[in-house]
């Protein structure tokens, strides 16, 4: 089979994805362990039996459901290739805004702290970006810490180190900047029935009280560990903003500011903890 017609076998396929294209490309990218531009320049080029039957075999899993990335094994996020696993969320493209905002907000030698950092997929950026910062992530799965490691060993990223914790249970010292991606799914929520969800673990997706419950105890404790005029930044679900809002200004965070995603929607919430002025109020 030629490389262009088993993209179009796969199409079809695939015809209850929304991304059928995209899906294919990169699975059959990934078979003949090339660049998806090499598909487009050499559509002529024949399969080996053993690719046609290894792509054949992935896009089946494919049409049950199964995530590109976790057939892959890899997602890029802020251009990093990251190894993923069913351990813990695979990174999405908007929470590249959470890194944007981050990076607008962050000394180049700021002591940076990211909870709940599955593949490292956050910190791996801004250290990434930030060579002279010191930056930690913790997650409380140890299968999701020892990811976030390898993908720091395989990307050469030296300046960050991660370990396990349940949110600041091991977490000692004062961060300039606190970032998180917790879960913040309510537990009814449809979503989980459908796409990727399906496969990711509901560790990393949901949180109690509509979603609300760890971004309360991370705004609530983080005050803790943040040096004078720290930061927090959160990634929220699109319909939580002015809660989390309401949250981060009953416990008296200021400059309070929600930034919307790609498409749009509110998705990411920046405040300020100055001690003094808490003290004051
Ligand atoms: C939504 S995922 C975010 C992963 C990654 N930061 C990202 O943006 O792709 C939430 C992560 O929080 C972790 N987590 C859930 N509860 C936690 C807790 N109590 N303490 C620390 N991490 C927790 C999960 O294991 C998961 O890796």
């Amino acid at each position: 089979m030629r490389i262009d017609d088993a993209l179009i076998w796969a199409q079809f396929a695939l015809v209850n994805s929304d991304s059928a294209l995209l899906d294919a490309q990169v699975l059959l990218a990934f078979v003949l362990q090339k660049e998806t531009v090499y598909l487009l320049t050499w559509p002529e080029e024949d399969l080996a039996v053993a690719q046609k039957e290894q792509f054949e075999a992935l896009i089946l899993q494919r049409i049950n459901g199964v995530p590109v990335a976790h057939l892959t094994g890899i997602r890029e996020f802020w251009s990093l290739p990251l190894k993923v696993n069913n351990s813990t969320l695979i990174p999405r493209p908007d929470t590249e805004v959470l890194v944007e905002a981050a990076l607008n907000i962050v000394a180049a030698d700021a002591k940076i702290l990211d909870l709940g950092t599955g593949t490292g997929a956050i910190i791996l950026a801004l250290a990434s970006e930030l060579p002279n910062a010191s930056c930690t992530g913790i997650d409380f799965s140890d299968k999701a810490v020892n990811l976030a490691k390898e993908n720091a060993q395989q990307l050469n990223i030296k300046n960050v180190q991660f370990k396990q914790s349940n949110w600041f249970e091991n977490i000692t010292g004062q961060f300039d900047l606190i970032v998180s991606n917790p879960p913040y799914i309510d537990k009814q929520d449809d979503h989980l029935k459908q796409g990727d969800l399906r496969f990711e673990p509901l560790s990393a997706l949901v949180s109690e009280q509509e979603g609300l419950a760890d971004i309360q105890l991370i705004a609530q404790q983080a005050p803790q560990y943040l040096a004078g005029g720290g930061f927090l930044l959160i990634e929220h679900g699109y319909k939580q903003a002015v809660a989390v809002s309401d949250i981060l200004h009953n416990l008296h965070y200021q400059q309070i500011k929600t930034i919307k995603d790609y498409g749009g929607n509110d998705r990411v919430t920046v405040a300020l903890f100055n001690h003094s002025k808490q003290n004051e109020a």
